[in-house]
C-alpha cells in the first residue's frame, strides 16, 4: 500500500541552490505568509549533489530538508536527472543525443541525454537511490518525482540497436517485419535485423513535410520509432523508480506529463505511476474548453482518479512568443479549473524568480522585488488561505461521467505522418472540437485510451480513429450492440495498428457499423469551402453549417442520412449519417464543420441518452462536479470577465470556500468562484 497523500498540497518549485544559505529562512517566512504546505525540490540539481563521479555533496540539501520538516512543510523530491552535470557529459559523451539530423548533441541543455544510454541509467539509478536512501525516513517526504519532462528522442546507434530489438520481441521474425512495414514498396525489404535503420531526417522521415510537421517515407517505421521510444522513456523512468522503492516502497512516484505532448504515448508511461501529475501552461488565447479537454486528458491518464497539477506559473510565462500577464482572478480561476477536473493540488513554477538565464523572466511565487505586496502576491495570498480551509473531503472526490472520448497517441502519429488527404489534418484540434461541444453544456467527458473498457458509458465519439485495431473494433461494436453511441468522423477506421489500410471499401474497420461506404476523399484547399446541409425528415440537425478541410464522398449502406453538402459534384451526397446497430447507434460525420453543427449533433445525441447539464448556467460558465462518499462537490467557474447569474438547484448546499450556507440565485463576479458541497445518499 502506497501513503495517501492526505491534504491539498499548495506550493511549488524550490531552488534554493541558486540563492546564498541566508535567503532560505526568509524562503521559510515567505512560503508560511502565504500557506504553502508543500514545495519541489531539487529538480535540476544533479551538478550540486554529485560534484565529480566519486564525490557526492548532499550538506546543503539536509539542510533544505532539516528546515523543511522543522516547518511542517511536505517535499515533492525530485530526482535531478533531467540534466546531467557537465562532468558527465564530457566523459561519458555517449550520453549525449543524437538527434534527428544525426548530430550528437553538446552538453548545455536540459533533458539532454540519450535516453537508452547505459551510463546515463546507471548514474541516474545510482543518484535516485543515494536520494531514497538519504531521506527515506523523513516524514515530509510525500512523493517522489522523477526527472523532469520527458521527450527527448535519440537516434544514436545504441537507441538503433534497441530498436532491432524491440521490433524482435513485437514481431518475431524478419518476415513479420516486412509484411508489417509493407517493405516491398521501393524495394525496402529488410534481409536482416541489421538493416533495420531508425527513422531520421537522414533516413526515412521527411522534415516539415506538412508546414511544421514531418513526414515520412515509411508511416509504419514511423510509428513504431515512437512507440519504441516511448517504452525507452518508460523503462528510463522504471529503472530510477526501482532503485527508490529499494527504500521507501511505500512512498508514490510521478514524473510531470504535459497534456497533450506529441512524442511519449502518456497512457503508456502513466502505467507505471502510482500519481499521474502534469504542467498546465496555456497561453492567454487558449479557450478554457481546451485547458479543460487536458485536464481531463491528464484524469484519464490517471484511470480516474484524482491526479495533481504539478506546475503553472502565476503570472507570465518566459517562452512564448508574448508573454502575457494573466489578469486579475485568471491564476485562482484556473486553478480552480484544475481542482474541478480532479487535481488534488495546486502548484507552480517557481518558488522564487531566477536571477540569471531563460526563465529570469519568468514568473514566481516571488517575484525579483522581493516580497509579496505585490498583485499577484495577493493573489497567492487568497488562494493559499482558501484552499488551506477546503474539506480534505475532496481529495478522495472523483469525476464521474456518462460520455468518452476516445484519443490515442499511436493514432495521432499514424493520422499526422500520413502523406495525404492534407496537411491540415490536425488530431489535437478535430478531438478538442467533439470535446467542446459537451464542454460547453456542461456534459461531462472522460477522455479515455483505446485499450479502456467502454461498457458503462452512454457515448463514445473516437474523432479521426484513422487507426485501430481489430480489438478496438471489435469492442466498439459491442458497445453499439448493446447500446451505446458512438460518434466517429473522416478518416476513421481506415488503417491497422500496422497503418496499413483494412480492404473492402473505407471505412474498412466500421463500414458495417456505420452503414455506409466512402468511395473517394476530397481534401480541399483553404480557400475551397463546402456546407454541410441539413436533410429532410430527420429532427437531429436543423441549418446549414459551412465545412472544409475534408469531404468524403459517402454511399449509405443502411445508415439514415441526416444532412447532405451543399456544394460541388456531390452536392447532396450524405455529409452526416446515423446506422442502427444492434441496440444502439452509430453516427459519421464525413467533414470538419463549424462548432455550430458539433454543438447542435453532440446535443441531440446527448437528449437521446437523457444526458443533463451539470447545472444551467449562462454561456461561458463551466461548472464540473467531484463526488466523494456522501457529498458532492461542484464547481462553477466563471471564465466571463463580467458577472453572472444562475439558480442553484433546491436543497441543501454550502459554500465550500465560505463554510456558509448558500441556495436560491447566485451572482458570481467575472472570473470568480463557487465550489459547493451538497450532501448526497450513496
Ligand atoms: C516546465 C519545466 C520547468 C520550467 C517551466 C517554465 O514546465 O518543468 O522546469 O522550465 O516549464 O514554464
Ligand atoms: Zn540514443
Amino acid at each position: 500500500m502506497k501513503k495517501e497523500i492526505t491534504e491539498f498540497l499548495y506550493g511549488g518549485d524550490y531552488n534554493p541552490d541558486q540563492w546564498p544559505e541566508d535567503v532560505w529562512e526568509n524562503d521559510i517566512a515567505l512560503m508560511k505568509e502565504l500557506n504553502v504546505n508543500t514545495v519541489t525540490l531539487p529538480v535540476f540539481s544533479w551538478a550540486n549533489l554529485q560534484p565529480a563521479e566519486d564525490q557526492f555533496n548532499f550538506g546543503w540539501l539536509d539542510k533544505v530538508m532539516d528546515l523543511l520538516l522543522a516547518n511542517q512543510i511536505n517535499v515533492i523530491m525530485a530526482t535531478p536527472t533531467a540534466a546531467q552535470p557537465a562532468w558527465m557529459s564530457r566523459k561519458y559523451p555517449e550520453m549525449l543525443p543524437v538527434d534527428a539530423q544525426g548530430r550528437r548533441h553538446k552538453h548545455g541543455a536540459r533533458t539532454n541525454f540519450c535516453v537508452n544510454s547505459p551510463d546515463y541509467r546507471r548514474f541516474s539509478g545510482q543518484i535516485a537511490a543515494k536520494m531514497a536512501e538519504r531521506y527515506q525516513s523523513y516524514p515530509n517526504l510525500i512523493l517522489w518525482h522523477i526527472s523532469n519532462e520527458y521527450g527527448t528522442y535519440c537516434y544514436c546507434d545504441h537507441c538503433a540497436q534497441k530498436f532491432r530489438e524491440w521490433l524482435q520481441k513485437r514481431y518475431g521474425s524478419i518476415e513479420n517485419l516486412n509484411h508489417a512495414w509493407y517493405t516491398n514498396f521501393w524495394g525496402h525489404t529488410l534481409y536482416d535485423w541489421e538493416d533495420v535503420v531508425p527513422p531520421s531526417h537522414i533516413s526515412s522521415l521527411i522534415p516539415n513535410a506538412f508546414g511544421n510537421r514531418d513526414g515520412a517515407t515509411n508511416q509504419s517505421v514511423a510509428v513504431d520509432y515512437n512507440r519504441f521510444m516511448s517504452d525507452s522513456f518508460l523503462s528510463c523512468m522504471e529503472n530510477e523508480m526501482a532503485q527508490i522503492r529499494k527504500f521507501t516502497p511505500d512512498i508514490p512516484i510521478t514524473t510531470n506529463l504535459m497534456g497533450t505532448f506529441k512524442p511519449i504515448d502518456y497512457f503508456r508511461l502513466s502505467e507505471a505511476l502510482d500519481y499521474v501529475s502534469w504542467d498546465n501552461y496555456p497561453s492567454i488565447h487558449d479557450p478554457a474548453s481546451l485547458i479543460a479537454f487536458k485536464h481531463d486528458l491528464t484524469r484519464g491518464l490517471a484511470k480516474g482518479k484524482p491526479f495533481l497539477l504539478m506546475e503553472q506559473t502565476p503570472n507570465q510565462q518566459n517562452w512564448q512568443p508574448y508573454n502575457t500577464l494573466k489578469r486579475p482572478g485568471v491564476m485562482r480561476l484556473w486553478s480552480y479549473q484544475a481542482v474541478a477536473h480532479g487535481a488534488n493540488s495546486v502548484l507552480f513554477f517557481q518558488w522564487r524568480q531566477s536571477l540569471g538565464a531563460c526563465e529570469k523572466y519568468h514568473a514566481a511565487m516571488v517575484p525579483h522585488a522581493g516580497h509579496l505586496n505585490t498583485r499577484i502576491g495577493r493573489e497567492l495570498k487568497e488562494l493559499g488561505d482558501e484552499l488551506a480551509t477546503l474539506d480534505n473531503g475532496l481529495l478522495q472526490a472523483t469525476n464521474r461521467a456518462k460520455v468518452a472520448i476516445l484519443f490515442d497517441w499511436p493514432n495521432w502519429w499514424a493520422a499526422e505522418y500520413s502523406s495525404g488527404p492534407s496537411k491540415d489534418i490536425n488530431y489535437v484540434r478535430i478531438v478538442h472540437n467533439y470535446y467542446r461541444a459537451f464542454y460547453k453544456q456542461n456534459i461531462p467527458v472522460d477522455v479515455v485510451s483505446a485499450q479502456a473498457d467502454l461498457v458503462g458509458y452512454d457515448i463514445v465519439v473516437a474523432p479521426m480513429l484513422y487507426m485501430t485495431s481489430a480489438d478496438l473494433a471489435a469492442r466498439i461494436k459491442q458497445f453499439v450492440t448493446d447500446g451505446g453511441v458512438f460518434v466517429t468522423t473522416y478518416f476513421s477506421g481506415i488503417a491497422n495498428e500496422n497503418d496499413l489500410v483494412i480492404t473492402g471499401g473505407y471505412p474498412g474497420a466500421f463500414r458495417d457499423l456505420l452503414g455506409i461506404w466512402v468511395e473517394e476523399t476530397d481534401a480541399l484547399s483553404p480557400e475551397m469551402r463546402n456546407a454541410v446541409v441539413a436533410a429532410d425528415g430527420q429532427n437531429v440537425l436543423s441549418g446549414s453549417y459551412d465545412c472544409g478541410i475534408i469531404c468524403d464522398v459517402i454511399h449509405t449502406e443502411g445508415a439514415k442520412v441526416l444532412a447532405t453538402f451543399g456544394q460541388d459534384f456531390y452536392a447532396g451526397q450524405p455529409a452526416v449519417t446515423e446506422n442502427q446497430y444492434g441496440q444502439g447507434r452509430a453516427y459519421y460525420v464525413a467533414t470538419d464543420s463549424e462548432e455550430a453543427l458539433l454543438d447542435e449533433l453532440m446535443g441531440s445525441i446527448c437528449k437521446l441518452v437523457q444526458q443533463e447539464p451539470v447545472l444551467a448556467v449562462p454561456e461561458g460558465v463551466e461548472v464540473t462536479r467531484r463526488y466523494a462518499d456522501g457529498a458532492a462537490f461542484t464547481f462553477v467557474l466563471n471564465h466571463n470577465a463580467t458577472e453572472t447569474t444562475f439558480s442553484l438547484p433546491d436543497g441543501e448546499h454550502t459554500d465550500a470556500l465560505r463554510q456558509a450556507p448558500i441556495s436560491g440565485d447566485i451572482t458570481l463576479k467575472g472570473r470568480d468562484v463557487l465550489i459547493f458541497c451538497t450532501q448526497i445518499k450513496g
